[in-house]
């Protein structure tokens, strides 16, 4: 505990309060308002929570001034750089980076739990054809309850990591079963010689007609999109599987809320809406226009893949994403790619304005991954979806937290009432 404390005095005679303020390991301390309404009949008012913590927890930090993500207190830039995705999910999950035999075990656990049961194929025949890939994901992640009923004890910590083992090993499964779906292909089964992201690959890419070639340049760029993606503190989506895991959900419907949440163009939507906006903007003597509308609150037009509420530097994913970029675009012969260089004017422009410069908005993680996605060859409907598939390890890591606090309670927030005050039912005929 800490003896540093806030006193909260009020204008109108109210008795001051006291409260404690604790400190992190780093990062903001806070001020602990738990016993607030119970010693002053009052609330906090924070719509969209920008100055609250609503959690403890050890998994990842984010320094908005100083554009720094840690996972488990190892810096992005490393983990990029020496990890593969599944080692980071090792790290989210457990706390630690694997040994080398720790790693294969947990390679070959994942591994052997790729397939989904055949009966979910049958979920797919109910969709249409075009439906969004977000749309069926949501769909098929949810019904993943209705198959696993022998780990649905969440007070059981090995029931808790059987369901994030299913649910890291089978979301690329289920992305690509959305894919070849939508394509109007054959699904195509995972292989387990291949590493996770080469097998995300060829159960994306390949059809029965012929062999489907690895391209190790190709794997790695899409595995550190994975890396990048892994996990973002207490992000819109997070918190939703926190709050619907705090009623005692079922993990597989936890995760498929946050999936409903990732989904809105203000967060995870934002890769899909941000390769959509360059499309439209097409050229780069557009750009100026563009930016004008941006800059203008009646246009209803924001820069997407720009801004954050916790950046205010820039993201370091972004910087990262753009290095993955180009040697996606290099090793395919595409470093003249239109949108790439109409994306790197965009971003140079930008950071020149001053209503950016102004407002603090750099790139964000959305922002170069939509290009590096389309040169993989992913359609700009599934971008989110491999958002949601990256992102899981993280919600899964963070749930599993939450549920294994002992203080852990449903989350209920209150509000400031401005509606009718009480009033006596008229009947009809006196209305
Ligand atoms: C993700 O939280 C996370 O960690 C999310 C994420 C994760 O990994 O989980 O990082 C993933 O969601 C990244 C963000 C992707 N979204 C976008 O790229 C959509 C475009 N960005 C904006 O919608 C916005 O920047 C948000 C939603 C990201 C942040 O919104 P905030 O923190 O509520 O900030 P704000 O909307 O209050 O903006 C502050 C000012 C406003 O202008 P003023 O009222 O001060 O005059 O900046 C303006 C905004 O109008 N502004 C923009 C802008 N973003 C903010 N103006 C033009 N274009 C933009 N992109």
């Amino acid at each position: 505990m800490t003896d540093s404390t806030a006193t909260l005095s009020f204008n109108d005679g109210s008795p001051a309060v006291t409260l404690p303020v604790l400190p992190g390991t780093i990062g903001p301390e806070v001020v602990d308002i738990r016993p607030l309404y119970a010693k002053t009949g009052r609330f906090t008012y924070d719509p969209g929570f920008l100055s609250t913590a609503a959690c403890t927890s050890t998994i990842t930090y984010i320094d908005g001034d100083k554009g720094e993500l840690l996972y488990r207190g190892y810096p992005i830039e490393q983990l990029a750089v020496h990890c593969d995705f599944l080692e980071v999910c090792y790290l989210l999950l457990q706390g630690e980076l694997p040994t080398a035999d720790q790693k294969k075990e947990f390679v070959n656990t994942v591994t052997q739990h790729t397939m989904v049961h055949e009966q979910m194929s049958a979920f797919f025949r109910g969709f249409r054809r075009d439906s969004h890939p977000m749309a069926m994901l949501v769909g098929v992640v949810g019904s993943l309850s209705a198959f696993y009923h022998d780990s649905l004890d969440i007070t059981d910590p090995h029931h808790r990591h059987v369901s994030a083992i299913r649910l890291i090993a089978k979301l690329p499964t289920l992305v690509a079963m959305c894919h070849k779906y939508t394509m109007g292909q054959p699904f195509v089964y995972p292989r387990n010689e291949l590493y996770y992201t080469a097998n995300f690959m060829r159960m994306m890419f390949s059809v029965p007609c012929e062999e489907y070639k690895v391209n190790d340049v190709l794997v790695r760029a899409l595995d550190r999109i994975f890396i990048l993606h892994a996990d973002h503190e207490q992000n819109a989506s997070t918190s939703t599987v926190r709050l619907a895991g705090s009623s005692g959900a079922y993990p597989f419907a936890c995760i498929a809320a946050g999936i409903a949440c990732l989904w809105g163009p203000a967060h995870g939507g934002a890769n899909e809406a941000a390769l959509n906006m360059l499309e439209q903007i097409g050229d780069v003597s557009k750009i100026g226009e563009f930016i004008k509308q941006a800059k203008d609150k009646n246009s209803g037009v924001k820069l997407m893949g720009f801004g954050h509420r916790v950046y205010k530097n820039y993201d370091p994913r972004a910087k990262l994403m753009r290095e993955a970029c180009h040697a996606v675009l290099e090793e395919l012969g595409l470093h003249d790619d239109r949108l790439f260089k109409l994306a790197m004017a965009l971003e140079k422009i930008a950071l020149e304005d001053e209503y950016f410069v102004q407002r603090k908005l750099y790139p964000n993680v959305d922002f170069y991954s939509g290009i590096v996605q389309r040169a993989v060859g992913i359609p700009v409907s599934l971008f989110t979806a491999i958002f949601v598939l990256a992102r899981t390890v993280g919600w899964i890591a963070q749930w599993n937290e939450m549920i294994s606090d002992p203080e852990q309670k449903i989350g209920r927030p209150r509000q400031l009432y401005t509606g009718a005050r009480r009033r006596d039912v008229k009947p009809l005929a006196q209305r």
